[in-house]
């Protein structure tokens, strides 16, 4: 019915023309008992939602926004690894759908160019006894125009459209990304993290590379060592102690 043959990831697939975030409706659906891989998937938001407060412009008919509930049996603190889950599944949809390799960029953004392509916003509801949920969300500019960007965005962005000249089937790109990202939940919950990280590695192209990590109230360079087996960034600093990044935002510097 769906065309997916995935095992847990679009057990249940609930599409909207509007809502406000697919986010939001996806905790409403995981507050009320919703199945372990549900997918909420929405033509337009009125109220994406971005990283840090900010707003993820959400026009209809040209790009992919997408929630998936997950009921991981992990342990709180491993959650935040789930965001390189959501990562690589998008890089190898990109990958299948045009052929271009996009690069990730540390911890949650998929790159084409140097531009965003892809944003992720995990959001997690935990008790004592454990996780009760988690919201893994992906927002994929897929055909928008130049023009439909906000003038005043802050980084550079981009979409698949602008970057190959053609456009992208939005079925398509959701039937690979939910393949992709079944196949690594199921590698996840068999064989933990390691491999999604080393996946993720894959399309990391900073590691031996100078970088500037902005922490808001200090700013870091250093070289980029790689990931520890949690997902931290590595980097060396100049007087050789190692720092392990847990969040920042991290800046290639061109030396
Ligand atoms: C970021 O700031 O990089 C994260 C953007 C996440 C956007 C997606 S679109 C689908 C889902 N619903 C939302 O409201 N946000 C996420």
């Amino acid at each position: 019915k769906s065309g997916l043959d995935t095992g847990i990831i679009g057990s249940e697939i609930l599409y909207f023309d509007e809502l406000d975030s697919t986010n939001a409706r996806a905790r409403q659906i995981g507050d009320a008992g919703g199945a372990d891989g549900t997918l909420v998937i929405a033509d337009r938001q009125t109220a994406g939602k971005g990283r840090m407060g900010r707003q993820w412009v959400s026009p209809p008919g040209v790009n992919l926004y997408a929630s998936v509930l997950l009921r991981p049996p992990i342990p709180p603190w491993q959650a935040p690894q789930l965001t390189f889950l959501s990562a690589v599944a998008v890089a190898r949809a990109i990958e299948e759908i045009s052929g271009v390799r996009p690069r990730v960029k540390w911890p949650n953004d998929v790159l084409l160019d140097g531009k965003k392509v892809a944003g992720l916003l995990n959001e997690m509801n935990a008790e004592t006894e454990g996780i009760r949920y988690v919201i893994l969300g992906i927002g994929v500019n897929l055909n928008m125009g130049a023009h439909q960007f906000p003038a005043d965005l802050r980084y550079p962005a981009t979409s698949l459209r602008l970057h190959t000249g053609g456009p992208v089937s939005r079925l398509a790109f959701v039937q690979s990304l939910l393949r992709h990202l079944d196949a690594l939940y199921q590698k996840c919950l068999s064989e933990g993290f390691s491999p999604v990280i080393a996946a993720w590695e894959g399309f990391f192209d900073l590691v031996g590379k100078p970088v500037e990590v902005d922490f808001q109230d200090r700013v870091v360079r250093g070289v980029v060592e790689g990931l520890d087996d949690i997902g931290a960034l590595l980097l060396r600093l100049a007087d050789g102690t190692l720092e392990r990044v847990l969040a920042g935002d991290v800046r290639p510097l061109s030396s």
